[in-house]
C-alpha cells in the first residue's frame, strides 16, 4: 500500500492544488491531502474551513482524504504511515524553494519527495492572488470550484461588514 501526501496551506483550495491531487490519486493506493495549522500565521480561512472545502473539492477521488497537521510534516508522515510528499512546481522558483525543504526533509526522515509539474494551464495560479481578486470582487470561476467562490464571497462581506 503506498500512501502519499499533498501537503500545503490551501488558503484557499485551487485548481491547480485540485489539479496535483487528482494526479497523485493515480500514482498512488491512498493520498492524504494534508492542511498546516499554523498557530504563527493566521489565513483568511480557519483550518476547518479549509478542510471543508478541501473535501469538497476533492470529494470525486474515491481514495483521498484530508487532515490537518502541525508541527513538522515529516513526523505527520512517520505517524500516517506515509512515505511520499508530493509537491507541485509551477516554476525554477518554486524549484529552487522546494529542492532544500525536499533535502531536509529526506535528511530528517528518509520521506521522498516527488515532485510533479504544474499543469500549464494553473502554472500562474496561487492562493495569494485568487485571495487579491476575490477581494476586489474579480472574477476567480477559472481559478477555485463554485463552492470556495462562495466562501470567498462570504469571507470578504464578513470582513467588510466587520464581523
Ligand atoms: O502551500 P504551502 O504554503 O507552500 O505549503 C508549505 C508546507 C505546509 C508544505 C510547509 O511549510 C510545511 O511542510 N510546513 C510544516 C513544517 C515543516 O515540516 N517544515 C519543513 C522543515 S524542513
Amino acid at each position: 500500500m503506498r500512501r502519499a501526501v499533498c501537503p500545503g496551506s490551501f488558503d484557499p483550495v485551487t485548481y491547480g492544488h485540485i489539479d496535483i491531487v487528482g494526479r497523485a490519486a493515480k500514482q498512488y493506493d491512498e493520498v492524504v491531502v494534508a492542511v498546516l495549522n499554523n498557530i504563527s500565521k493566521r489565513g483568511l480561512f480557519s483550518v476547518e474551513e479549509k478542510l471543508d472545502m478541501l473535501s469538497e473539492g476533492t470529494g470525486d477521488f474515491g481514495n483521498v482524504s484530508v487532515a490537518e497537521f502541525d508541527g513538522l510534516l515529516v513526523d505527520f508522515c512517520r505517524d500516517n504511515g506515509i512515505d511520499t510528499i508530493v509537491r507541485s512546481l509551477r516554476s525554477v522558483s518554486d524549484f529552487d524553494y522546494e529542492l532544500q525543504i525536499a533535502q531536509m526533509n529526506y535528511r530528517l526522515s528518509g520521506v521522498e519527495t516527488v515532485f510533479m509539474t504544474a499543469n500549464p494551464q494553473y502554472s500562474f495560479l496561487s492562493s495569494s492572488l485568487v485571495r487579491e481578486i476575490a477581494q476586489h470582487s474579480g472574477d476567480v470561476s477559472s481559478l477555485v470550484t463554485p463552492y470556495v467562490q462562495k466562501r470567498l464571497r462570504e469571507k470578504y462581506a464578513e470582513r467588510s461588514a466587520g464581523q
